[in-house]
């Protein structure tokens, strides 16, 4: 275990156990975690995510505006739509980091997300990659991997733990899964930008977290990385929920195809959601035509 590693895991936790923002936070949310169990997210009514008639208001300016979304258990849903629509607000009132004006948002049938702060969020199985990858640039691919297995409060392992065998699978299982497995010794700062954005939803993995929210996952990759993102994504459906915030229509196409009907693509626009269904029937809509894809 070098210094670097202490620091970065040091780092990482303090990541995790952010202090979290906004008004409502404080001994309500804490002692509201208290009553949650690990793994007790309730999902017999079919959803992960219910959001109902979420208002966020900066300075007057409605940013969602009673946005309301269902996202099935597995589901991989796309959410698209111009620049300002809301989605990556959608994505901070989700992960706790934004606190609505008004509005319901649960995780599974039981879980109020209203009442939990960032840290516990995240605990609780929501994992979220930012659009800027943010991994350890001096650590190696597998070092990073494993940071992120041991800032898991639910393996409560000192850094200076070995890694036992099943941990070690954990590791190889998702090095395998994001096209990583012959750079595992590699620093992760010689990685391409690709590659990095790949580490970092390795990370998010290593948490095995219910729901994913990506933002904008592909932004800077190449044809080919994208392609293989889309396989990666695809991989994931079922044995997690996705929510993918994406302009390349090219990714949302590969991600969409397959499946009778195909699956169901969002379009958010001024805060509300303005279409859904398939992303033929959402391309052939004359509202999504004009605020977004026939610009
Ligand atoms: N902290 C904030 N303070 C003030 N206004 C904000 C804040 N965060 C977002 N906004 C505004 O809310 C609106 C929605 O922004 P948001 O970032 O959610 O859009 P988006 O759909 O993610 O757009 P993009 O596709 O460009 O990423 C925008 O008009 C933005 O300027
Ligand atoms: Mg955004």
């Amino acid at each position: 275990m070098t210094p670097e590693l202490m620091e970065a895991g040091a780092a990482l936790r303090a990541r995790h156990e952010a202090a979290p923002q906004g008004p409502a936070s404080g001994g309500r949310e804490a002692s509201y975690a208290r009553l949650l169990q690990p793994g007790q997210v309730d999902v017999t009514h079919g959803a992960i995510l219910y959001l109902e008639d979420i208002t966020v208001s900066f300075d007057g300016f409605r940013a969602l505006n009673r946005l309301s979304l269902n996202i099935a258990a597995g589901e991989l849903r796309c959410i698209i739509g111009p620049n300002g629509a809301g989605k990556t607000t959608m994505m901070d009132v989700i992960t706790g980091k934004t606190r609505p004006d008004a509005g319901r948002a649960h995780f599974g049938s039981t879980i109020d997300l209203l009442r939990l702060r960032e840290s516990q969020i995240a605990q609780a199985g929501i994992g979220r990659k930012f659009q800027k990858p943010t991994v350890y640039e001096q650590l190696t691919v597998f070092e990073n991997l494993e940071l992120a297995l041991k800032a898991d409060r639910r393996v409560r392992a000192s850094m200076l733990a070995r890694l036992n065998g099943e941990q070690l699978d954990r590791i190889g299982a998702v090095l395998t899964q994001i096209h990583l497995k012959p750079s595992a010794q590699r620093v992760a700062g010689l990685l391409s930008h690709g590659q990095k954005q790949w580490l970092e939803i390795g990370m998010l993995l290593m948490q095995d977290p219910l729901l994913l929210l990506l933002d904008e996952p592909v932004a800077g990759m190449t044809d080919e990385e994208t392609e293989r993102t889309a396989e990666l994504f695809l991989s994931l459906e079922g044995q997690h929920s996705l929510v993918v915030v994406e302009h390349d229509m090219k990714f949302v196409e590969a991600l969409t195809q397959g499946g009778a009907n195909g699956k169901r693509v969002t379009v958010l626009h001024e805060g509300s959601v303005l279409a859904e269904g398939s992303l033929a029937q959402v391309q052939a809509d004359e509202k999504v035509v004009e605020v977004y894809l026939g610009r």
